[in-house]
């Protein structure tokens, strides 16, 4: 983290949360009579998921389940492991996958597979955010929040390097070496 750090707001926080609403509603209209047991997948998603609960009429819970790709440096291997939550008692019940992002959608895929293989009756997913250009496996997302290119966003619970997380609007983070070369 440095001063010459860049960033550039990409979604304001009062757009997202309107955002949110509407996903919310979504969520309501394709199942009113059967609330989804909600499982954020954190960390990224524990913000997003708090505010989409609070839409959502008999939720009182918010489940949780890590997930992380291993690989070296920024490259990742492909492989997800999937830690604590995942022992979650999911058996016959339709789950609602909340993610902050999807980009290569091993992660979201990987949770889809481990839930369904659970006996999960249904697993749909709700991210706030997609990177349609970074898809490497083609899994089904039921809601979408936002569509982004391919730039590295922060805020709205969503870190660099554990920091950031607690910035209120959706911002385009450009560290200071990226940013000093785009200047030329
Ligand atoms: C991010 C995000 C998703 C995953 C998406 O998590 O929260 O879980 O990456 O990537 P994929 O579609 O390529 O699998 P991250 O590894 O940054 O962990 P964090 O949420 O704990 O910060």
């Amino acid at each position: 983290m440095s001063s010459a750090d860049r960033f550039r707001v990409l979604l304001p926080q009062q757009e997202v949360l309107s955002r949110i609403g509407e996903m919310a509603a979504h969520i309501v209209r394709d199942d009113p009579d059967e609330p989804p047991m909600l499982v954020a997948v954190v960390e990224g998603a524990r913000t997003f998921a708090a505010r989409l609960r609070c839409f959502l009429p008999g939720c009182p819970i918010v489940h949780e389940v890590k997930a992380s790709s291993y690989g070296t440096g920024t490259v990742s291997s492909g492989e997800v492991s999937i830690g604590s939550g995942s022992d979650l008692r999911v058996s016959g019940c339709r789950v609602l996958l909340i993610e902050d992002i999807v980009d290569t959608g091993r992660t979201i895929e990987a949770l889809r597979r481990r839930f369904l293989g659970a006996g999960a009756r249904s697993c749909r997913v709700a991210t706030l955010l997609t990177k349609p250009s970074r898809r490497v496996v083609d899994v089904p997302i039921d809601y979408v929040g936002f569509s982004i290119p391919d730039e590295f966003v922060i805020g709205f619970g969503m870190d660099h390097a554990g920091h950031y997380r607690e910035l209120p609007d959706i911002v385009v983070y450009e560290p200071e070496a990226a940013a000093e070369s785009a200047a030329g």
